[in-house]
């Protein structure tokens, strides 16, 4: 399946001629089959036009300013500046090319930048006050999600305090009019989609099981219960992940696996809010339904889908459960339907789960699933009217390291040399995490006598040097990639905490951005669908026509 390294690469720069000949397999390459240059790259003719035609594509590039009508944020859960390379190169080797020159969808976008992820009392952050960042643009502390950084995490009276809330940008776009939408492969109630609906000060309360009695008894409420029966979570129209076990009392029968000691079936109380509003709503809870509803002639007002009790599983290990994809386009047909716009979270959420076990296969996988949702997302939307920012919360410590040659694969051992122990090592490693690279005996271990490594099992965790039974999180800047309007805001390095206020720019949701959305109003048609721009629009007009009266006077 995969392309090998070219041995020896300096030496062989000069031993062979372009049209390539096999080479020998180096000794520890045991399953890869020999690479070769692309004849064209070894010119610098290629290299000169390859610079050419990215600079051609650079010049024709205007600043899109037109009101962003819809926009979508794309966020791959752990996905570091080194996951995006390994998964690209993964990507470009399934499709038996080197693997290194290939892209992934985001990767063409026309913008990118960089996102400092530190939060108040992190240098390193966790998905919860990431989520706080990218979505409530406030820094908030470590655990905290939905609220500014004068809260103690876990502490029920900074929760109710309500000065300490900080809305989302799902709620900004629900007060000017758009649908809002969220989907992810985690539990809906995990903590980054969670930053679209919770206010709480702990990322764990996700069932009322887990919020200490006395914060139950002074009103604070679990993560689930805030989705379904508070704002803005009640009003979006589009709800699909996992997390069914949240929703459900642990009495349900007949397999028992919900989580609630409330006795409250949150899902009947999702029905119940919607037959309130005498809106069409359906619950689905696998592919099959989800398809069918998709198919179906009338799209449901309302879809809440939850595909699993827990996350959803891996893409590699799922039956009739969703791709990211398809729910991104379910999701993208639900909300196109509103004629006022709509707001969507994406979140690929087992990036950061494989990692988390050091399952490098696992993340690389999961960060192609993501890039398959975020090209579907641009098929179906206009880069005239929709912004779409995609991102990660925060980075790993998955490294590529080592000299492999080109085409070496990804996910095995660096081909051109060993250890000074003259044991081999892998390309991707990780800081730390739950696979050793040292033995008992205090020896490297040699992984090309682990036969989980060399079938490439899916659940190999690939070495670490720091033993903890969890991988942990990197502090390294994100990237950011954007397309669409106002795009060209997200360049440069910036604060995480200013994305959704660039969102909200581009989608003019904000108090401060009148004047800009009046002008851009009226580049984009005079008359706007919202009312708060009109009156200073008649008032320029007034003042141009009395201007050019006093002018005409002046000039006779
Ligand atoms: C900070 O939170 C506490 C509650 O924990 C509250 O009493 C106080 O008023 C808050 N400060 C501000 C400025 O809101
Ligand atoms: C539900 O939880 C309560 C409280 O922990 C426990 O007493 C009860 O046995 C549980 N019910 C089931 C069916 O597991
Ligand atoms: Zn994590």
């Amino acid at each position: 399946m995969f392309r090998a390294g070219v041995l020896f690469l300096f030496a062989c720069a000069y031993c062979y001629e372009d049209t390539s000949t096999p080479k020998p397999k180096h000794v520890l390459d045991t399953i890869m089959s020999p690479a070769y240059i692309p004849t064209e790259e070894k010119h610098s003719s290629y290299w000169k036009n390859s610079a050419k035609e990215h600079l051609k594509l650079k010049l024709a590039e205007h600043h899109n300013k037109n009101k962003a009508k819809n926009a979508i944020l794309f966020i791959g859960d752990g996905m570091s500046l080194a996951t995006v390379m390994a998964a690209r190169t993964y990507a470009g080797q399934l499709e038996r090319g080197l693997g290194e020159e290939n892209v992934l969808e985001f990767e063409k976008f026309p913008i990118s930048g960089l996102a400092r992820t530190y939060c108040l009392d992190a240098q390193v952050p966790d998905s919860a006050c990431t989520a706080t960042s990218y979505l409530s643009g406030v820094k908030t502390k470590y655990g905290v999600i939905g609220l500014d950084g004068n809260v103690t995490r876990g502490s029920c009276t900074s929760q109710l305090h309500k000065a300490n809330w900080a809305p989302s940008i799902g709620q900004w776009a629900l007060d000017r009019g758009f649908d809002v939408g969220l989907v992810t492969t985690t539990r809906v109630t995990h903590a980054s989609p969670a930053g679209m609906y919770a206010h709480t000060s702990e990322r764990n309360w996700e069932s009322d099981a887990d919020v200490p009695e006395e914060c139950l008894s002074m009103g604070c409420h679990d993560i689930a219960y805030q989705l379904i029966a508070n704002d803005p979570g009640r009003q979006f129209k589009v709800i699909m992940g996992g997390g069914r076990r949240e929703f459900l009392p642990n009495t349900t029968t007949p397999d028992n696996i919900g989580k609630r000691l409330d006795n409250t079936d949150l899902l009947d109380l999702w029905h119940e809010d919607k037959v309130g509003k005498k809106a069409t709503h359906q619950y689905v809870t696998d592919r099959n339904e989800l398809m069918k509803v998709f198919n179906s002639d009338e799209l449901p007002e309302y879809l809440l889908g939850l595909f699993n009790n827990d996350h959803m599983a891996y893409h590699l290990k799922a039956e009739n459960e969703p791709t990211l994809e398809e729910m991104v386009e379910v999701a993208i047909k639900m909300l196109s339907r509103s004629s006022n716009g709509y707001f969507l979270f994406v979140e690929g959420g087992r990036i950061d789960h494989a990692h988390h076990d050091s399952y490098a296969y696992l993340a690389l996988d999961e960060t192609v699933e993501y890039s398959k949702a975020v090209k579907k997302a641009q098929l179906l939307t206009n880069q005239e009217d929709t912004l779409i920012v995609v991102t990660a919360d925060h980075a790993h410590t998955m490294t590529v390291a080592g000299y492999p040659s080109r085409g070496n694969d990804i996910l095995g051992i660096v081909d051109t040399t060993t250890g000074m122990d003259g044991i081999p090592y892998t390309t991707i490693s990780y800081a730390n995490g739950k696979a050793l690279s040292i033995s008992p005996e205090g020896k490297r271990v040699d992984v090309t006598l682990n036969q989980q490594f060399t079938s490439r099992a899916h659940d190999y965790s690939y070495p670490s040097l720091v033993p903890l039974d969890s991988e942990t999180h990197g502090g390294e800047d994100v990237a950011v990639y954007s397309s669409g309007p106002w795009s060209h805001l997200f360049t440069s390095s910036f604060e995480q905490s200013a994305i959704p206020h660039f969102m909200a720019y581009a989608m003019c949701l904000g108090d401060d951005h009148h004047f800009n959305c009046r002008v851009r109003n009226h580049h984009n048609g005079f008359w706007s669908s919202n009312a708060v721009y009109h009156r200073p629009q008649i008032f320029s007009i007034v003042l141009m026509s009395i201007s050019a009266v006093i002018v005409s006077i002046r000039l006779f």
